[in-house]
């Protein structure tokens, strides 16, 4: 149908007859004279209709005076230098003056032009209209080349790119699983994998040595700008590996992507900081590092004070006392300073204390009369707080104000203009083994129950369980967790017991685990990998907010599909069949 792109179009092409498909973006009829950007996946090149020209004729012109957006059409013409260039598109040195045009479908009046937005209800349920905008294709397009150069590296040296069930048993990551009614068994279900977690390493242990899989996850979980249920891992998993090994190798593939996709130089080097400090000193263990602001814990120079929230929080061995400084914090109004409490308070805050120094150096502060005026000097001193700055203060137990005073951070850094440009990777590593949640009144695992216990034995983990961390590693750019892995537990008696101290049961592991615990027995290798979310680099690299942007036909924040309509009912015909009654009420 067509010989050349729209969007390639450029002066080597000057004298010579074009035919090219596309859509009218915009058509502007001047009278005697008509416009057309017509625009393909490449990008817009300017049609000229004309009568006056040799090239034209009155005719093309007729036709062309009818055009609406985003007709679909076909247009033949000669390519000429164009009077006024446009810097703006690639193709803005030429034009095509048309010698024929076809309209291979009208387009009827749209519900929005990609000129426009809408909102993103809209936008997600016309999304052929939506991906038509050529910065929806751009960040489509630069998924498209990250997942082609992973792929290249890695089958360059030697990794076997291996596909796991969709249709499987439960492997826990902490998320909620979608379930599957298996109509041969009835009352039974397959669960879709929310990772190929237990797969990959039952591959180590079958002789794989090096494995890869692009593959997609479904997790139950609540929905936000860089998760979704059903999302992309670049998948990985060695043999005969420490952690060392894996962070390296993975480390220069990061690199080399990036490099290759986005022209973007990393850090020759990627800087590794344990959990532990990352929330001390930042509140989080995804910290962007392209934020400046730091904590600074003053438990003790508080312990002294009349305030009870922060001597009841210093005096606890699991409580924690944060300043966060910000300098030039001290232009925040009444009304701004209770924006940022609200916002504290989302993240479990009850309070947010400060201290503003204004620009002559008076105090404005609601703690200081609990001071002596030396010990309250002091503290100042300790924060480093100048004029014109402002300190919050965070108290209570030491997870609630990382939480909160982190968020706050990020906060600051967006509102302050203090999120220096460029890209911050690193490695979190030493995270905690295990997480007691109050609710379910045991352990969780803080990654998954298959990560390895950095213990020398058995007893040495049931004894330290509280304080034990494991050999898993995130790494994380610019705050978002971009891979998580981890050297697994290769020996059966070990895994058993992380299950035990897990809260779950011989019978249980068994009933769920039971073929892991097995194939642990006959020789399994030291293994380990990581997962990398190609969603979240996708975004990253595309500039985007959010992963929705680079996932063709994403869900919304409430789980739906607004352009096809799921999730949806079903007959109950099809739900028999597959044995299932539905309990609740339908909507
Ligand atoms: P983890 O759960 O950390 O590890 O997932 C790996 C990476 O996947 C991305 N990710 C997500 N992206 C979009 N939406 C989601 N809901 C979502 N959840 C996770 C993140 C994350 O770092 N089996 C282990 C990996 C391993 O141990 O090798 C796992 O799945 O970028
Ligand atoms: P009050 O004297 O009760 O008004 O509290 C003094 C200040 O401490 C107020 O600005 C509260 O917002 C703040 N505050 C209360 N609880 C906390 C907390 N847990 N952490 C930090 N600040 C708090």
């Amino acid at each position: 149908m067509r010989d050349h792109f729209c969007g390639l179009i450029d002066e080597t092409l000057i004298g010579q007859t074009v035919t090219l498909c596309g859509w009218a973006d915009v058509a502007r009829n001047m009278g005697g004279l008509v416009f057309i950007d017509l625009r393909d996946h490449e990008g817009i090149v300017q049609i000229v209709a004309e009568p006056s020209s040799a090239e034209g004729n009155a005719e093309v012109l007729a036709v062309a005076a009818q055009i609406g957006y985003e007709d679909a059409l076909r247009i033949t013409g000669v390519v000429r230098r164009r009077e006024s260039v446009n810097n703006k598109i690639r193709t803005g040195q030429v034009e095509v003056v048309a010698l024929r045009i076809e309209v291979l479908n009208k387009a009827e009046p749209l519900p929005f032009h990609h000129h426009e937005n809408p909102g993103e209800d809209i936008r997600l349920k016309y999304r052929y209209l939506d991906l038509r905008a050529p910065e929806m294709q751009r960040k489509m397009r630069t998924r498209t080349r990250l997942v082609a150069n992973l792929r290249r590296y890695l089958d360059e040296r030697g990794f076997q790119d291996i596909e796991t069930p969709i249709l499987t048993k439960a492997t826990p990551e902490g998320a909620r699983d979608f379930l599957v009614p298996a109509r041969m068994h009835p009352g039974e279900f397959y669960a879709l994998p929310q990772s190929p977690q237990l797969f990959k390493q039952i591959l180590m242990m079958a002789g794989f040595d090096r494995y890869y899989q692009i593959a997609r996850c479904f997790r139950d979980e609540a929905l936000r700008a860089d998760r979704q249920l059903e999302f992309t891992q670049l998948d990985m998993e060695f043999a005969w590996v420490d952690e060392k090994a894996v962070q390296d190798m993975v480390e220069d593939m990061i690199r080399v992507v990036f490099k290759e996709t986005i022209g973007v130089e990393l850090d020759a080097t990627f800087p590794r900081m344990t959990y532990a400090e990352a929330m001390r000193r930042y509140g989080s263990d995804k910290p962007d590092l392209r934020i400046a602001l730091e904590f600074v814990d003053v438990a003790e120079l508080v312990k002294g004070s009349e305030f009870k929230v922060f001597t009841d929080a210093a005096n606890d061995v699991d409580g924690r006392v944060v300043a966060l400084r910000i300098p030039g914090g001290a232009a925040l109004s009444r009304k701004q300073i209770d924006e940022y409490a609200a916002h504290a308070a989302k993240f479990g805050a009850k309070g947010l204390a400060y201290v503003k120094l204004d620009e002559s150096g008076a105090v404005n502060s609601p703690i200081a009369k609990f001071f002596a005026d030396d010990a309250f000097k002091a503290l100042l001193e300790a924060i480093g707080l100048k004029n014109g700055d402002i300190a919050f203060f965070g108290a209570g137990a030491y997870k609630t104000v990382s939480d909160f005073m982190g968020a706050l951070r990020l906060k600051a850094g967006k509102d302050f203009d203090l999120v220096a440009t460029g890209w911050a990777p690193l490695w979190i590593t030493d995270f905690p083994m295990f997480e007691w949640d109050d609710e379910e009144q045991r352990y969780v695992a803080l990654h998954h129950p298959f990560t390895a216990p950095a213990v020398d034995s058995i007893d040495d983990l049931r004894t330290n369980a509280k304080t034990a961390v494991s050999r898993g590693y995130d790494m994380v750019l610019n705050g978002n967790e971009i891979g998580g892995g981890s050297i697994r537990i290769h020996n059966s008696k070990m895994q058993s017991a992380v299950f035990e101290l897990l809260g779950i049961g011989a019978e249980e592991a068994e009933g769920k685990f039971g073929f892991l615990l097995d194939a642990l027995k006959y020789g399994a290798p030291p293994h380990g990998g990581i997962a990398f979310g190609i969603d979240r680099i996708a975004a990253l690299m595309a500039g985007s907010e959010s992963i929705r942007d680079v996932i063709a036909f994403p869900k919304t924040t409430s789980a739906q599909c607004l352009m096809t309509g799921a999730p949806s009912e079903v007959p109950d015909k099809q739900l028999a069949e597959v044995h299932i009654q539905v309990r609740e009420e339908k909507k």
